[in-house]
This record gives C-alpha cells, sequence and structure tokens, in this order.
C-alpha cells in the first residue's frame, strides 16, 4: 500500500524511520481509529445525498468501509509511515476500490475538521464512562453513609481535632464534592458534542455540503458554527480536562485520608489486602499502595492538563499541527482518571470502618468545647466572646471543671462567676456530652442524624436524575450509531 497519497503530489522524498516516528500521530490515533470510520461513513452519505457524489461511488466507498466497521481496521492501516489514520484510512481505501472510488472519499473536507470530529465523538464516550464511573463512587459514599449515621468520629480543622462529627458526615462531604465534579462533565459534554465537520482546513468548501446532516447522522447535538473556529479550537479537550484534574483533587483528597486513617496511630479504616502491598524486607508491612498510586495519578492528569494548556498558548489561527501533540494527553488524562475512579469504587465499598476507634476519638481534644461556649450563651447571656475566652482560658489550665471554668470566668470573663448563675457540674458534664453535641447540628448539611437522613434521601434523588441522564445520553449514542449503520446497510445492497 502507498504510504504518500498525501503528499506525492507537492513533495519529493523519501520521509524514513525516525522522521515519520516524529511526525505521525499514528500511536495516538488508534483511540479515534473507530470514530474515524464513522466520520469517513457519515461525510460520504452526505456526499451523496447532496449529489457531490454519484450513488454507485457511494455504494463503493460505504461498502468498503463498512467492511472496516465489520471485521475491524487491519494492522497496516496503523503503520507510522502514515502521518495519521486518516490518511491510513484513505490509502487503503485507494488501494482496496481504485484512485476513481477511493480518491473521492476526502471531497470538501480536510483532516482538520475530520480529526477534530474524531476527538469529540471518542472524547463524549469516555466522558460519559467516566460520569458512570463516578456516579458508582457516589452511591459507595452514600450506602456507607447510610450504615454509619450514628457513627461517631472527630472531625478535624488544621488536622488537630475540632468538633465531633459523624463518619456518614465525612462520607457525604465527598459525595458532595463528587457530584460537583459530576455536574461538571456535564455541562462540558454540551460543548464538546458539537461537530466540526464541513470546516474542511477552514474555510468550509465550495461543494454544497450539508454540515447539519453530518452532525445529526454521528449524534451531534449541534454544529460548531465558525468553520475556522471548529478547526482550530481545543478548549473542549481543555475544559474536559480541567474537569478530570478537579475530579482527581477530590480523588487524591479522599485518598490521602485513607492512607492516613489506616496509619497504626489513626487506625480508623482497614483497606482489603487486595488494595495493599508488603514490603520486600519488612514482612509485617501492609501498605495502601493503591490509595498512593491514585493520590499520583492526580499529578499525572494535572500534568496533562497543563500541558495541553500549554500547546495551545498563543497558537495563531487555525490549525497548527502543534494541535498533534495535544491530542495524546486529553486521552492520559481520561485514562489515569478512568482508572482511578474504576478502582476507587471497589476500595472504598471493601474498606472496613473501626468505629470503636472513631468513637474513642470522638472526644478527644476538648472537641465539644464550641458547644460548652454556646450553652453559656443561650442558658446564661453571655456574649459569645467572653463565652469563648472563659472555656478557652480553662482549656489552657487543662480542664473544664466548674472549678476551673469559674476560675477562667474571673479573670477572663470581667469578673462573672457563673456558678452565680447557677452554671453546675452536672450541666457541664451534659453538654460536653459527644452525642448531645452532634444531635444539636441539625441545621440542612449537618452532622446529625435528623440532618444526615434528610441529606441521604436528597442525594438518592439526585443519583436517581443523574443516572437516568446518562442513560439517556448513552442509549442516544448507541441509537444514533445504530441509525446510520443500518442507513449505509440499506443504501449498499
Ligand atoms: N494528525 C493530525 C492531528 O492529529 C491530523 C490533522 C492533520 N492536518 C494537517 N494539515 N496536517 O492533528
Amino acid at each position: 500500500m502507498r504510504t504518500d497519497v498525501v503528499r506525492l503530489g507537492r513533495l519529493s522524498g523519501e520521509r524514513t524511520g525516525e522522521m515519520m516516528h516524529f511526525l505521525s500521530s499514528m500511536r495516538s490515533d488508534r483511540c479515534i481509529a473507530d470514530a474515524d470510520i464513522l466520520v469517513d461513513l457519515a461525510h460520504v452519505l452526505m456526499l451523496e445525498k447532496q449529489k457531490i457524489i454519484d450513488r454507485d461511488i457511494a455504494k463503493q466507498l460505504l461498502s468498503a468501509l463498512l467492511e472496516l466497521f465489520d471485521e475491524g481496521i487491519p494492522e497496516e492501516v496503523f503503520d507510522e509511515r502514515f502521518e495519521d489514520v486518516h490518511s491510513g484510512i484513505e490509502s487503503l481505501l485507494i488501494e482496496s476500490v481504485g484512485v476513481d472510488v477511493g480518491g473521492r472519499m476526502h471531497i470538501g473536507r480536510s483532516r482538520n475538521d475530520e480529526v477534530a470530529t474524531c476527538i469529540r465523538i471518542k472524547l463524549r464516550e469516555d466522558m460519559l464512562k467516566q460520569m458512570s464511573a463516578l456516579l458508582k463512587v457516589r452511591e459507595v459514599l452514600v450506602a456507607l453513609a447510610e450504615l454509619h449515621i450514628d457513627t461517631m468520629m472527630p472531625g478535624f480543622t488544621h488536622m488537630q481535632h475540632a468538633q465531633p462529627t459523624t463518619l456518614a458526615h465525612h462520607l457525604l462531604a465527598y459525595e458532595q464534592a463528587f457530584s460537583r465534579d459530576f455536574d461538571r462533565l456535564k455541562d462540558t459534554y454540551v460543548r464538546v458534542n458539537q461537530s466540526p465537520l464541513g470546516a474542511a482546513a477552514f474555510a468550509s468548501t465550495g461543494y454544497p455540503i450539508n454540515r447539519e446532516y453530518t452532525a445529526s447522522l454521528l449524534g451531534f447535538d449541534g454544529l460548531v458554527t465558525n468553520t475556522m473556529d471548529a478547526v482550530a479550537t481545543r478548549d473542549f479537550a481543555l475544559e474536559t480536562l480541567a474537569d478530570l484534574s478537579i475530579l482527581m483533587a477530590t480523588t487524591s483528597r479522599l485518598c490521602e485520608e485513607l492512607i492516613i486513617w489506616s496509619t497504626s496511630f489513626v487506625k480508623f479504616v482497614t483497606l482489603d489486602d487486595a488494595f495493599c502491598s508488603t514490603s520486600s524486607i519488612m514482612p509485617q508491612k501492609k501498605n495502601p499502595d493503591t490509595a498512593e498510586i491514585m493520590r499520583a495519578k492526580t499529578g499525572s492528569v494535572f500534568g496533562a492538563f497543563t500541558g495541553a494548556l500549554l500547546t495551545v498558548k498563543g497558537l495563531p489561527m487555525s490549525y497548527n499541527r502543534d494541535l498533534q501533540e495535544l491530542t495524546p494527553h486529553i486521552w492520559r488524562g481520561m485514562r489515569d482518571a478512568k482508572e482511578s475512579l474504576r478502582l476507587l469504587i471497589d476500595m472504598l465499598s471493601s474498606a472496613t470502618f473501626d468505629t470503636e476507634r472513631m468513637r474513642e476519638e470522638a472526644g478527644k481534644g476538648f472537641s465539644t468545647a464550641t458547644e460548652l461556649a454556646d450553652t453559656l450563651v443561650r442558658t446564661y447571656g453571655l456574649p459569645f466572646r467572653t463565652a469563648h475566652n472563659i472555656v478557652g482560658r480553662a482549656v489552657q489550665k487543662g480542664n473544664l471543671s466548674l472549678f476551673t471554668l469559674e476560675e477562667a470566668a474571673l479573670e477572663v470573663g470581667g469578673g462573672i462567676s457563673l456558678v452565680a448563675k447557677g452554671l453546675t457540674q452536672q450541666s457541664i458534664d451534659e453538654v460536653l456530652d459527644v452525642p448531645y453535641s452532634i444531635a444539636l447540628r441539625k441545621a440542612p448539611g449537618g452532622p446529625a442524624p435528623f440532618a444526615i437522613r434528610i441529606a441521604i434521601g436528597e442525594r438518592k434523588k439526585q443519583l436517581d436524575s443523574d443516572s437516568f441522564l446518562i442513560d439517556q445520553r448513552l442509549a442516544n449514542l448507541s441509537r444514533v450509531k445504530e441509525d446510520m449503520i443500518a442507513k449505509v446497510r440499506r443504501l449498499v445492497v
């Protein structure tokens, strides 16, 4: 098969080995090879519909393409002596049906609009898969939260014991973050799913093409209208990589906590052995490697995002070959994020939480001191700052007994006597109780079991509607594809 069909008119001289390896996008084009067949099919259907090519030519082109669709693309197409998969497939067609037929497929288009279309087709599929994985992570978090509504644990700020909370509250915090990560991908999808096809090199074409037709055959929701923008922009990819980066930032925070929680001095969680490894020298070791790798993959996804961003920086209009170097960043970022999320689902659902240990820590570090200060405000009418100072001073003295609080009040409370106001040791003990402090925090989104039950109900509703959306989009994409293939099969018989 000739590997120089595109350049043989204008340029002479063989480019071999090292040069073609450097110039060809073939390795990364494997990701878009299937999409390229769909784009070719849609383009030829359109050329025939618009009477730009004869029905007979269209039939021959379509059956050759259909064969590739049914049988798979032969390995010879992926030869790096082709600049890319687009010229590989065109060359194969010319080889199999002759130049008089095969040489007409590229009428009215360019590899510039072709590649942009292929990337969007592959990317939207990946995005939906990623969103499905994200849904599963969220479902696991909500299911775990439901089991741990009453599991008390310390909440931290600055990594210091701060106030008691529940494991359910902690897990739902992550679910909420992942839910926004989901929303970002959902919103970006709308801009990814626009068709650049028909833009040709950048100035569209003089043939009476029908851009709306190819867009609808390929399941796009609309056009990237301006044809210069259509071939030049990769902002849809930047946006997706930004979404993935933020999502991985959430993932890395959760992983970091699982790593800390599984240390022998915290011991809040035991990760399933499958997600851990041991040491080649220290026989006792159980290391949370999967979570560590995820934490590191986060950096790789950020790298993919910055790599892509730096590739487009300062690029003049319209298509520049630099854009070819951006595409692998998309697939690398997507792959790392996808693999991480899929493992996260099982790592989370197989983890066991040591609820006793959590309970043990929940009240440490004077974690209910805020509630005591609030009680001084509510019951005895102190200004909050005064109450805060009194309790703070008592903590500095080392305990929250009535005696110490009274001393503290005399020192920093403007000389007031809490005893005279009616404070007793029993009422102090009551408000320092961990379950009491948690149960009081029942504002929307708070850790009180009452608020958590409401939150879980709401999250489940949101999960239902998010999963409905994904099912719809997936079903729509496969229906559109089946419709186009059926149309092609009808035409070629
Ligand atoms: N392999 C190219 C890419 O990924 C396809 C477009 C090539 N266009 C061109 N004018 N050389 O961007």
